[in-house]
């Protein structure tokens, strides 16, 4: 029944046209149709940086938890390392983005195989990374860098990339004292998003253009507070990237999950299953923190193969993979997030054809053998089966698929050769791996079946 509701508005969107009028109301709104190159693009690359990424320690929420919550951890890190009367604000000098490359930037992400980028423009911190008209002395070209790191990513990104431009922006400041008096009306006053948020975020699209506006952060403020339905019907109906920009679903109390474009739900949203509304899993490669920590350990960081594995997962549901990284103070992407960058691109060069543009299949894992994920091309009648074990017997059992002789083939990404198969009653097939050395193995880390017409 809840299933049956749901797709409603999904079918309903099939013969929606992109000149349809918005109403600011979510009844419209959640019909327009995700723009179809979301959920081809699968893989995309999270990026938080700001203020910070100077301190780099404990969090990204380090602000926070040492001046409000007073967490002995971050007080203590501040008596140790800084003079008394150390405010946070003056670590904005500090953010220097000396080494800050953003070719080189574009160079790393395009070798990650992502398809699109999310770059946190302005975090709960209120720093934005543009020269914002709305944010005077707190912004990255007044201050610290002194230059449009929102622009010269995207300058960069669009000349020499395939990814798409996407921006992060936090809807709240935790410390913005026009946010705290409306809180303490009990959000009846709105003097922080008309003079604040709503120009500033009018602003950013109508400068930078991006492709994914991905907001954060409601302050525990409801979406009538923000405006949300009033800003999205301005995106959706008349702004420059009316056309092609993709929405999350964070906009303001319960609107998570519910409203908006796609669902991310919560962090590290991962179901296992398939939803029926188009959803993304945001992550972070350092477990502990979105931004970068210089106290952090090799084992902080999740391995390739677990994140080959969050990628699969994600994929074979139904879901986008969006995963971060956090660059340093100045402007350094760490080498340990580049090698699982590249590693990410090494494996997609061998499987993205399993990844990009699939659908997701009948099943989403193998009943019978755990590990195993399948997608699915229709018009191709191809069925990947993506095995993140490789058996030691070299027989793949898979109780999924049904073979039909003389019609089903199997191949091994990255090494053609049609592999010999057995069909077993009444489904499943045993497919006959080859014999590969760890010099030949086409990739490491997970490997994936092309199974040609199999029902
Ligand atoms: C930035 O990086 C690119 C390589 O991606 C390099 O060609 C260029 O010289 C670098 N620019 C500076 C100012 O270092
Ligand atoms: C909300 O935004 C819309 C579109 O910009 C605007 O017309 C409307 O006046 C706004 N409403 C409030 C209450 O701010
Ligand atoms: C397939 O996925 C479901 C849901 O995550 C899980 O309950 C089940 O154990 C998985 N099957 C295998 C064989 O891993």
């Amino acid at each position: 029944m809840r299933l049956a509701l749901l797709l409603l508005p999904l079918l309903s969107q099939c013969g929606a046209k992109s000149s349809r009028r918005y109403d600011p109301t979510w009844e419209s709104l959640d019909r327009r149709p995700l723009p179809s190159w979301f959920d081809q693009a699968k893989f995309g690359i999270f990026i938080h940086w700001g203020v910070f990424s100077v301190p780099s320690f404990g969090s990204e929420w380090f602000w926070w938890y040492w001046q409000k919550e007073k967490r002995p951890k971050f007080v203590d890190f501040m008596n140790n390392n800084y003079p008394p009367g150390f405010k946070y604000e003056d670590f904005g000098v500090l953010f220097t983005a000396k080494f800050f490359n953003a070719s080189q930037w574009a160079d790393i992400l395009q070798a990650s195989g992502a398809k699109y980028l999310v770059l946190t423009s302005k975090h709960h911190e209120g720093f934005t990374l543009w020269g914002s008209e709305y944010s005077w002395n707190w912004n990255a070209v007044d201050e610290g860098p002194k230059r449009d790191i929102v622009k010269e990513l995207k300058v960069a990104i669009t000349k020499n990339t395939d990814l798409r431009f996407g921006l992060y922006y936090s809807l709240f400041e935790w410390f913005h004292p026009l946010f705290l008096e409306d809180k303490l009306s009990s959000f009846q006053k709105r003097q922080f998003p008309i003079s604040k948020m709503l120009p500033e975020l009018y602003e950013l699209v109508n400068k930078y253009q991006p492709d994914i506006l991905w907001t954060d952060g409601d302050g525990g403020a409801p979406d009538r507070y923000w405006n949300s339905t009033g800003f999205l019907a301005w995106l959706y109906n008349e702004s420059p990237v009316r056309n092609t920009v993709v929405t999350n679903d964070r906009w303001g109390a319960g609107s998570i999950c519910k409203h908006g474009g796609y669902y991310t739900c919560s962090d590290r949203y991962n179901p296992g299953h398939l939803l029926p509304h188009k959803w993304e899993n945001c992550m972070t490669i350092d477990q502990f923190s979105w931004g970068y920590r210089r106290e952090a350990v090799i084992s902080d960081y999740l391995t390739i193969e677990e994140l080959v594995k969050q990628l699969v997962e994600t994929v074979a549901c139904g879901g986008n993979l969006l995963m971060n990284i956090g660059p340093t103070l100045d402007g350094i992407i760490p080498v340990i997030f580049e090698e699982r960058l590249r590693q990410m691109g090494m494996w997609l060069k061998v499987n993205g054809e399993a990844i990009y543009e699939t659908q997701p299949w009948r099943s989403q894992n193998d009943t019978a053998t755990p590990d195993v994920w399948y997608t699915y091309k229709p018009e191709e009648k191809i069925v990947y089966a993506i095995f993140l074990k490789w058996p030691v017997s070299r027989e793949l059992f898979l109780e999924q698929p049904i073979g039909s002789l003389g019609e089903t083939e199997v191949a091994l990404l990255g090494e053609g050769k049609p592999l010999t198969w057995t069909s077993l009653k009444p489904n499943g097939i045993i497919v006959e791996l080859p014999q590969l050395t760890l010099h030949q193995m086409p990739c490491k880390w997970g490997w994936t079946l092309a199974l040609t017409n199999v029902t």
